[in-house]
């Protein structure tokens, strides 16, 4: 087993959805990312936009939307990351307009990835992995990339074998290429 470094964004717990997600409260993303951690004991780090997105679920449709219209590239919050401790990347996201928020390219274009693992997974509503495994590839076109895992939203109290898959695999990828 080599080194594992578990990567996510997830909506900021300060953001919440119109004020019902307070700060106690994770992500659906960073949920499962902490339950990764758990299981793998791997390290973990958070992307996050330089400039908050708006508190207002619609008004975050929107900015999201434009963004992904305009290809465009979010500043991230932190300036670099040092991944060459690591061998393995677990990368979650929430599927965003059918593909991973814009700032997860930027993360993703921004670090390098020769020569390492990326195991993907992404919370959905109905999109499923979406196009992201596709954009995924054009912005790692270095990495050995896994095959990603899709979980349900609204179906995360269930998905507790879903996630030990993605630990597992993470653990002992040469079985499962
Ligand atoms: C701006 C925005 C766009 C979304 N677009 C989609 C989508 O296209 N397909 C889908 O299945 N879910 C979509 N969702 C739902 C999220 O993927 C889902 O709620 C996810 O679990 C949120 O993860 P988080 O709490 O870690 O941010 C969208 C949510 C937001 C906020």
């Amino acid at each position: 087993m080599g080194n594992i470094l578990i990567v996510f964004y997830s909506r900021p717990r300060s953001e919440g959805i119109d004020g019902k997600q307070g700060l106690s409260k994770p992500g659906n993303t960073e949920a499962v990312a902490l339950q990764l951690q758990r299981l793998t004991g791997a390290d973990i780090f958070r992307i996050e936009t330089k400039k908050p997105y708006p508190d207002n679920i619609d008004r975050l449709g929107e900015v999201a939307k434009a963004e992904k219209g305009a290809e465009a590239r979010p500043a991230l919050k932190q300036t670099v990351f040092d991944m060459s401790r690591y061998d393995t990347v677990i990368l979650g996201y929430p599927i965003w307009h059918g593909t991973m928020p814009m700032v997860v390219k930027t993360f993703l274009e921004k670090a390098d990835f020769s020569g390492k693992t990326i195991i993907p997974f992404a919370t959905h509503e109905i999109s499923y992995m979406g196009d992201s495994e596709k954009d995924l590839k054009d912005c790692c076109p270095a990495a050995d990339i896994f095959p990603g895992t899709a979980l349900l939203a609204t179906g995360l109290s269930k998905a507790g074998e879903q996630i030990a898959g993605i630990a597992k695999v993470a653990k002992d990828k040469e079985a499962y290429r």
